[in-house]
């Protein structure tokens, strides 16, 4: 089933048009790879489905035009959205950030649960429950955003560049684990990255967006072999 379909969606800021007629749709429990170099409409194109920005053109989400859903229940449908530059709050403890993050899941004993749960993902996060979140270190923030963003419960998890700033180890690890919800719990996912090969190791499925288009996709497996593509959009030598 398909879960997330985009046709022909343009979107503008002011008269500038960052996004061209992009296609393409994400089918329930698949790992998507979004890749591009920079400036190429990665992060518009999350913000847009989002209903961070207005677009043009076509987007459904389980089977509803995204126009008759609004950006406040997207949420409570299960789209989640980490945004690069992690956007946790870092005034508050790590504890709190998760507790912000479950707004919208009922109960106590249901949070409850959650928290214990992805400390169980995320050790680190349990030893430093207390801290506030801007005294961590960057693995460990974009950790706190994956949990955070977790605890809505969200069936189609978007991540906008978590290996930005990271050490490769790290990026690995919080790979692994998207592939692990997405393995494990059937969760859908859709990351953003510029850092291709590590990412093609852990998505099945992989569009390549440059300047606002989509211009390449396929199975991840083939693309990590695929030099054309590549040298020609993704700038790697
Ligand atoms: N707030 C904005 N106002 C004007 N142009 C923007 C804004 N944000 C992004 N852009 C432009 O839109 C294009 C796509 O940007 P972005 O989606 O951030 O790319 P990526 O996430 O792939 O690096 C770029 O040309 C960028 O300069
Ligand atoms: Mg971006």
């Amino acid at each position: 089933m398909t879960l997330l379909d985009i046709k022909d969606l343009s979107v503008f800021y002011g008269k500038t048009q960052a996004l061209f007629n992009c296609s393409f749709s994400v089918g329930e429990g698949e790992f998507v790879a979004l890749l591009g170099s920079n400036g190429a409409g990665k992060t518009t194109l999350l913000r847009a489905v989002s209903g961070l920005l207005p677009f043009k053109g076509s987007v459904s989400y389980a089977g509803k035009a995204l126009d008759e859903i609004s950006a406040q229940t997207r949420l409570a449908r299960g789209v989640a959205h980490i945004p690069q530059g992690r956007g946790t709050f870092t005034e508050f403890t790590v504890e709190e950030n998760l507790s912000l993050g479950a707004t919208i899941v009922g109960s106590r004993s249901q949070v409850k649960e959650d928290k214990e749960r992805w400390y169980e993902t995320f050790p680190r996060l349990r030893e430093r429950r207390n801290q506030l979140a801007g005294n961590l270190s960057g693995g460990e923030q974009q950790m706190l955003a994956v949990a955070r963003a977790l605890m809505s419960r969200p069936r189609l998890l978007m991540c906008d560049e978590p290996s930005l700033g990271l050490a490769p180890s790290i990026t690995q690890e919080i790979l692994a684990i998207f592939k692990s919800l997405n393995k494990e719990a059937g969760m859908t996912l859709l990351v953003v990255e510029q850092n291709v090969d590590t990412t093609l190791q852990y998505a099945d499925i992989a569009f390549v967006i440059e300047a606002g288009q989509v211009v390449a996709s396929g199975a991840a497996s083939d693309l990590i072999g695929n030099e054309d593509i590549k040298k020609s959009y993704l700038g790697v030598a």
